[in-house]
């Protein structure tokens, strides 16, 4: 059974026209569909990764999920239970089980938070625990986040560092033991140097704990490191979804093509493929009809113009959504 299932996920944003908008293009409200008819399923335990360019609908599709904002359109289904026809009581439980570790942790953590009051939080608000639960549960989680309780536990958000503060995010989203985790560019606002302590610390925090992830990157090669399957977004749309190493090493679509053959490579001697690929990331402000990669694809054909490929299964396990399959 698919621990999460996202069908035709639409997430509209309505942009008022500007003075200056009215005079030349009327009154007309401009929409940014920032996603667009996502469809795909995670099983239980599952790492998969969210590729794709700055501004393509990543965490977008992560707020709907998590139930931080309500979709356009389409359906979420976790555990087979719709997200938006949740009781209460199921909607609580949602919201212990699924959890997401931020970007910034300096933005998500609160201020006035010490660290262990940051990660106590979540288990005074969502469980029956008593206080000594409470304090023997936080504790544990911080040295699981590789903190020092006794040395970190009365320290505030600014007396850190970003990977500190990363880790107690870490920790606040783990300690009710969640099922799934959305994990939304966790390292991209931290020292390089820091990253890969962080990553590990994920990784191996997601084979103890055994949750289901989506981890988001526009890092290629920190995915292929990670997740098991891989999905690259282009524009508010999956492109491509398949096993992450054959993506990798077969990529179909001209987008993931391009997008992996801009990953380096750490081989001197190596000879870089030029990246098939035309033009700058377009807006997904009223996008055209057709295929939205139609305007940097050097691959383009008649029907891209005006028919929207839909995402098919050509290869076992392995999706692409373009005319040439
Ligand atoms: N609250 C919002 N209001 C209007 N536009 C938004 C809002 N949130 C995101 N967008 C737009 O939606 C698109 C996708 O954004 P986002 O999901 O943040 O992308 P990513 O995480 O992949 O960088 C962008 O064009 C962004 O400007
Ligand atoms: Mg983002």
């Amino acid at each position: 059974m698919a621990i999460l299932e996202v069908s035709d996920l639409k997430q509209y944003f309505y942009l008022q026209p500007t003075f200056l908008g009215k005079l030349v293009g009327g009154k007309k409200p401009r929409i940014i569909k920032a996603v667009d008819g996502m469809s795909f399923s995670m099983e239980p335990g599952e790492i998969l990764g969210l590729a794709g360019e700055s501004g393509c609908g990543k965490s977008t599709c992560c707020l709907a999920i998590a139930k931080l904002r309500e979709p356009t359109g389409g359906a979420i289904r976790y555990k087979e239970r719709n997200i938006a026809e949740m009781s209460k009581e199921e909607i609580r439980n949602y919201r212990s089980e699924v959890q997401l570790i931020f970007q910034d942790p300096y933005e998500s953590l609160n201020p006035r938070y010490t660290v262990f009051d940051t990660v106590a939080e979540p288990l005074r608000a969502l469980t029956d625990k008593n206080k000594t639960e409470v304090r023997d549960r936080a504790l544990e989680t911080i040295a699981m986040a590789g903190l020092q309780p006794e040395e970190y536990k009365n320290r505030y958000p600014h007396q850190m560092s970003g990977g500190e503060r990363q880790r107690v995010g870490i920790a606040q989203a783990l300690v009710l033991e969640p099922n799934l985790v959305i994990a939304d560019e966790p390292l991209s606002m931290l020292d390089v140097s820091i990253r890969a302590g962080i990553l590990d610390l994920i990784r191996d925090l997601s084979e103890r704990m055994n949750f289901s992830c989506i981890y988001v990157s526009h890092d290629l090669s920190i995915l292929s490191n990670i997740s098991e399957r891989l999905m690259i977004m282009y524009l508010g749309r999956i492109m491509e979804l398949g096993v992450t190493k054959e993506v990798i090493s077969e990529p179909l679509h001209p987008y993931a093509q391009a997008l992996i053959a801009a990953v380096p490579i750490p081989d001197p001697a190596y000879q870089r493929p030029i990246p098939k690929i035309k033009g700058e990331v377009a807006q997904p402000i009223d996008p055209p009809p057709g295929c939205r990669f139609q305007t940097r694809c050097l691959q383009v054909m008649e029907i891209c113009h005006d028919t929207e490929p839909p995402l098919k299964e050509v290869k076992p396990g392995h999706a692409v959504a373009c005319h040439l399959y």
